[in-house]
């Protein structure tokens, strides 16, 4: 039978291991051959592919990260290298390809699709929620549940020490991290880049709650793309007066077991990137939009910017300004 490998690529995200697992699994009923792809585009080139076993699947469901491994591969943009990874390809018999990644990802597999017509399925996964054209990328469930836990402890010797936090999220160019744990985590002020912020306004409002109305601390959330914690640590210790300290949580967000949501999205992701195929699509994007899943042409989802939920982003506006 025709074979399908599947592969991450990019930055991990929980969510990625169930997505393989269902995708081996479904394209096996679907009268595929499955194989996996160690180490992502890298693996590609160099021939990490071996079948896929229920032994290889086996307890892995609940690791995050990726047990495949991931790369960003300079060389694949190299034709060269791309015509290695086709050779490796067209030895086993395999005739298409499920990409569990972000954008960078896409349009690689994409190019690859035009230089030698190998059909792929792209599954969006990426804790940033950044990809244009679906509500929800894999693994932003855990990083969001990981963020909520961290900043909840934070506050817990914020208010024993009547201290300032700042916290730095992940996101890259995306504030979805930050408002959506701002919003879950209580926070008195966020900034990203997709809102307007007005710090010497917060400062004030801040100011006037600590004379008089008891505030006795503070939970701010910076989206990294800002590169504005240091500084907002600096003006809340100097100028709104109240003793801060800056926490970056960085990488530990991208690790945890996966939450039930990401494991429940994975599986209908991996779904639907299998059905694709089965139907004849060659370069689609799996997306999540209002609640019901589907699929668009990767043009669509790359040359496209993501927008936030204007829900979100209202919710957010008091924290801004
Ligand atoms: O894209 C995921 C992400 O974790 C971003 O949020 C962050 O900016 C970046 O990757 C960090 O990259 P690296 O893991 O290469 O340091």
């Amino acid at each position: 039978s025709e074979g399908l490998a599947i592969f991450t690529s990019g930055g991990d995200s929980a969510g990625m291991n169930p997505a393989v697992k269902c995708a081996a699994d479904y394209a096996a009923m679907r009268g595929y051959k499955p194989w996996l792809v160690y180490d992502g585009l890298r693996g590609l080139i160099d021939d990490k592919i071996v079948e896929s076993t229920p032994q290889l699947l086996s307890g892995i469901l609940h690791r995050g990260g990726t047990f495949l491994r991931s790369s960003r591969s300079q060389r694949f943009f190299d034709i060269q290298y791309r015509r290695q990874a086709f050779e490796n390809l067209e030895r086993r018999g395999i005739k298409k390809l499920i990409v569990i990644g972000g954008d960078g990802s896409f349009r690689a597999l994409n190019q690859f699709y035009s230089d030698f017509g190998v059909p792929f399925a792209g599954i969006p996964a990426t804790i940033d929620n950044d990809i244009a054209g679906t509500d929800y990328c894999l693994g932003v469930d855990t990083a969001l549940n990981i963020i909520r836990q961290s900043v909840d402890s934070i506050r817990d010797t914020a208010t024993s020490f009547s201290r300032a936090f700042v916290i730095e999220v992940m996101g890259r160019h995306c504030g979805y991290l930050a408002m959506v744990s701002a919003l879950a985590c209580g926070a008195e002020l966020c900034l990203t880049t997709e809102i307007p912020y007005d710090l010497e306004k917060i400062g004030a409002k801040l100011k006037h709650e600590i004379k008089h109305e008891g505030r006795d601390h503070i939970i701010a959330i910076v989206a990294e793309g800002t590169k504005m914690a240091e500084y907002t640590t600096r003006y809340i210790n100097d100028a709104i007066g109240m003793e801060a300290r800056l926490t970056v949580l960085g990488h530990v967000q991208r690790g945890g077991s996966p939450t039930v949501h990401d494991r429940i999205m994975a599986y209908k992701f991996a779904v639907a990137a299998v059905d694709s195929l089965v139907a004849g699509q060659t370069n689609s994007i799996m997306v999540y939009r209002d609640g019901t899943f589907g699929n668009l042409p990767i043009h669509t989802v790359v040359d496209s910017k993501y927008q936030i939920d204007p829900a979100i982003m209202k919710l957010c506006g008091p924290l801004c300004a």
